[in-house]
This record gives structure tokens, C-alpha cells and sequence, in this order.
């Protein structure tokens, strides 16, 4: 199997899980924000979803039963201000991914999608059948890449499967989420925890229980869980050709993970309330029955394990 963007956090974690489970994997990635440690024993071609030649080396030296496709750039933030980079990398990128896998008779396909693509949902959980309507161009390229998946599935019979994830979290062994700009809740507060800052609360005053923000956070390890139990369907025969939710339907608020955080490091959070911040919905919740019934997939990972991993991690990255 194949998989493009294996490198990084969500990929990288996902690729090892699967070598562990008896897949003979390689990895493609173009290092821009991934890392050589995390695919440490897999098979590795390094090349860039944007230069189509890349693609049509790799295809041709190699066949591959199944492909999984993670690279993307993820800052929505980013998105916002660089549009272009976003639909270029995420969709065009994908594009040429799809196509040279299509051109090279691969059956199989799985996307990383986002809850992204719902916007700010009038309703909540979230189902797969809620609109798509996404209110920035991350959200929006994922989208565009689900709806190229449909065209490749109706055209050239193509059996995808689009994974939206709501809030990824956590860590698999050295494996976590290691990026130059962290903007994220958890890996933030275990950062400011450890370096004596104050996190700042973006939102105190919303319509939940405690004023902050809530969130389904889902640990990496359950993602690359239901990435196996797709890939394994998918390549036993079924066709699946649709998108499924993966969350775990609790919520937590920010003032919540900041709790558990204190509970697992034994060390109080400094943290200040701020403004709102853009773009942000107030609560964001998955229902992943459908991932239940037809992947047979729930995670098996709670808050505690998230944020106990994101610490281990974090702390094994300063020693
Ligand atoms: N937050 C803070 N302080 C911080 C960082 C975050 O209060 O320093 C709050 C945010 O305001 C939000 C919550 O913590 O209420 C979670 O924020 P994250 O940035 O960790 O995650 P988001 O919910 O904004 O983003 C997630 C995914 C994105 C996806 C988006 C929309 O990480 O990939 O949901 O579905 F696009």
C-alpha cells in the first residue's frame, strides 16, 4: 500500500500501525513538514504531490493494492490568508494523487478529510448528512477533494472512502503533533505548562456549560484504527465509496482539557481568558455511528490517554 504523506503526524502513526498489522508499506512525502524519524523502517520514496513526474515514477517502479492520502496542508488560519496555497496543495495535489493512482489501476483510495467541511454545523452531533459548507479554504479543499473522489469513483469506478476527522490529538510512541506553528489546544497548553506561559482561552463567554468552547478530540491512534478497518474492507471487496465521521460524540470544553492536563502533569495550567477567536464554533460534535456500524470502528482511547500521550511526548521531545 501507499501512503502519500506519511511523514507527518496522523500519516506517520497510521503507516506504523498498519507495517505492525503485516502491511508492506511505503511512504511518499515530500518532508516539508513531516519527519524521517516517524517512518522509521518503512519503505520511503521522497517526491512532491505537485511535480506529476514524481507520481508517475512512483506508480511505475511500484504496485500498489491501496492508497492512502494525508498530505495537506492544515492550518485554517493559514487558509485564510493564503487561499491559493490551500487549494493548490490540498485539492490540486490530491488531484494529481487520484489521477495517477486511477491511471495506474489502483481500486482503492482513502482521504484524510476534516470536519472541516461542515462549516459551523446548525446541528449537533454532526452526521455525515449535515450540509457541507465550509467556511474557510482549508474546509473548502477538503471538500473539493471529496467531491473529485466521487467523479473518479462515478467514472472510473473508483472505491474511496473520505475520513473526517473532528479534533485530532495525542501521540503514538514518538510520533505527535510536531509542527513549526502549533496552534492546537492541547499541544499549546502543554507547552505553556512546561515552558511557565499562560494559554490563552479563546472564548469564555460562549453558549456552553462553562463558557468555553467544546470539542470532540479523537486520539491519532483510533484514527489510524479506522483507516485499518476501511483498508481491510475495502481490499476484502466492499465498496465503500462515501465519508464517514470519526470522533468519539464527547465532548470536551476548553476549560476541561485544561483540568485534565493538571490532573495528568500534577501542575496547574496558567491560563487567561481572551477573545473569541474567528471562525471558531462553539460546540463541534461527531456522530460516528455510521463509522460504528459499517467500519465496526470506535476509539478505544479517553481524554485522559490524549492528553497523558500529548505530555509524554512533549516532554520526551525537551529531554
Ligand atoms: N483554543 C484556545 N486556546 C489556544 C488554542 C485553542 O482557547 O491556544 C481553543 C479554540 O478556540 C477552540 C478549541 O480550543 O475552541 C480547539 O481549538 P483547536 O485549534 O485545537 O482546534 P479547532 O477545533 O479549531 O480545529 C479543528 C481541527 C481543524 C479543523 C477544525 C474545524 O484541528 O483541522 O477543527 O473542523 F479544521
Amino acid at each position: 500500500m501507499l501512503v502519500v504523506g506519511g511523514a507527518g503526524y496522523i500519516g506517520g502513526t497510521t503507516s506504523q500501525i498498519f507495517s505492525k498489522g503485516g502491511h508492506q508499506v511505503t511512504v511518499f512525502d515530500n518532508l516539508s513538514t513531516g519527519h524521517r524519524r516517524n517512518i522509521a523502517g518503512l519503505t520511503f520514496v521522497q517526491g512532491d504531490i505537485l511535480k506529476p513526474d514524481d507520481l508517475t515514477e512512483l506508480f511505475a517502479d511500484q504496485d500498489f493494492d491501496i492508497v492512502l492520502h494525508f498530505a495537506a496542508k492544515i492550518r485554517v488560519d493559514e487558509s485564510v490568508t493564503e487561499p491559493k496555497t490551500y487549494l493548490v496543495n490540498n485539492t490540486f495535489g490530491a488531484l494529481n494523487v487520484i489521477d495517477a493512482a486511477a491511471l495506474a489501476g489502483v481500486k482503492n483510495f482513502v482521504f484524510s478529510s476534516s470536519a472541516a467541511v461542515y462549516g459551523e454545523p446548525a446541528h449537533i452531533p454532526v452526521t455525515e448528512n449535515s450540509p457541507t459548507q465550509p467556511i474557510n479554504p482549508y474546509g473548502t479543499s477538503k471538500r473539493m477533494t471529496e467531491m473529485i473522489l466521487e467523479e473518479y469513483g462515478r467514472s472510473k469506478d473508483l472505491n474511496w472512502v473520505a475520513l473526517r476527522y473532528f479534533n485530532a490529538a495525542g501521540a503514538y510512541q514518538s510520533i505527535g503533533p510536531d509542527y513549526p506553528f502549533t496552534t492546537h489546544l492541547i499541544p499549546s497548553a502543554i507547552s505553556a505548562l512546561l515552558a511557565g506561559k499562560t494559554l490563552q482561552v479563546f472564548g469564555t463567554d460562549y453558549d456552553t456549560p462553562d463558557g468555553s468552547c467544546v470539542r470532540d478530540y479523537v486520539h491519532v491512534a483510533d484514527l489510524a484504527g479506522a483507516h485499518l478497518k476501511a483498508a481491510e474492507l475495502m481490499l476484502s471487496g466492499t465498496k465503500l465509496q462515501t465519508a464517514f465521521n470519526l470522533g468519539s460524540g464527547q465532548g470536551s470544553s476548553v476549560l476541561e482539557i485544561i483540568s485534565a492536563i493538571e490532573k495528568a502533569a500534577g501542575q496547574k495550567v496558567s491560563f487567561e481568558a481572551a477573545p473569541r477567536r474567528a471562525g471558531d464554533p462553539a460546540r463541534l460534535l461527531a456522530d460516528a455511528s455510521q463509522a460504528k456500524e459499517r467500519l465496526g470502528w470506535t476509539p478505544t482511547k479517553s481524554l485522559d490517554d490524549i492528553v497523558s500521550d500529548t505530555l509524554a511526548w512533549k516532554r520526551g521531545q525537551i529531554a
